[in-house]
């Protein structure tokens, strides 16, 4: 059985850098399966079809060939890792991963990443659907402020100009749609633990994640 660790919240929420601290610590891998809903988005929009076009995006996320290395996604041989983080690209992504069939078309991919000796998978419906046996289901959680001003601050030091007040009202818009959606809405798993970072740094949340596994081994 290969042990996997669920950690699902909204946008900015820091999943992804939390993820990737508690993969470190146990030496596990890293799904971030929101870059497979923005590397469908990206192809799409490469391809000239449009985010409303349910079967034309499924026919893409079937086609698309991806190779990953650590933190960088080839889309066809290129590395597309920091196009994907456009802001474009995550609304894109937030309107492509409401449909249910590429959903659907994105699962096995997702299942493929649970390797020996175990995976930390972040997203929206990590413990609720894909990995529904994990026996660690974690839902972060942070303000509306506090995550309009990580992605604020991430944007600053790219060098990319934004404003805060648009920044809120986008990541308002986008959790409104995740929640909303028919098919995996964003909601905490009946068993997930829930954390809330705006409260407690970096690495004392790392601390808690690990501190709550080893609670749970051997299982
Ligand atoms: O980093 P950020 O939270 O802004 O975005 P992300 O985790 O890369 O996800 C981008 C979009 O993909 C989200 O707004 C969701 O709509 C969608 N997504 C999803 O539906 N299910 C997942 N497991 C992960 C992402």
């Amino acid at each position: 059985h290969i042990p996997v660790i669920t950690i699902d919240g909204p946008t900015a929420s820091g999943k992804g850098t939390l993820a990737a601290g508690v993969a470190a610590r146990l030496g596990y891998h890293t799904l971030d399966s929101g870059s497979l809903y923005r590397v469908t988005a990206l192809a799409a929009r490469s391809a000239g079809v449009a985010p409303e076009d349910e079967a034309g995006v499924v026919a893409i996320a079937r086609a698309m060939k991806l190779q990953f290395a650590g933190v960088v996604v080839l889309l066809d041989g290129v590395d597309v890792s920091e196009q994907l983080r456009e802001e474009q690209i995550g609304a894109m992504a937030s309107q492509v991963a409401a449909h249910p069939a590429v959903r659907a078309a994105l699962f096995d991919l997702q299942c493929a990443f649970r390797q020996l000796p175990g995976l930390v998978a972040d997203g929206r419906d990590m413990g609720t659907v894909i990995f529904p046996v994990a026996p660690l289901k974690v839902f972060l959680t942070a303000t509306a402020a506090a995550r309009a001003e990580r992605r604020h601050k991430q944007l600053i030091s790219k060098g990319i100009p934004a404003s805060l007040a648009d920044l809120r009202a986008d990541l308002e818009a986008r959790d409104a749609r995740d929640r909303g959606r028919s098919t995996a809405p964003l909601k905490p798993a009946e068993d997930a633990l829930s954390l809330d970072n705006s409260l407690v740094g970096i690495d004392a949340s790392v601390q808690q994640v690990v501190d709550w596994w080893e609670a749970r081994l051997p299982f």
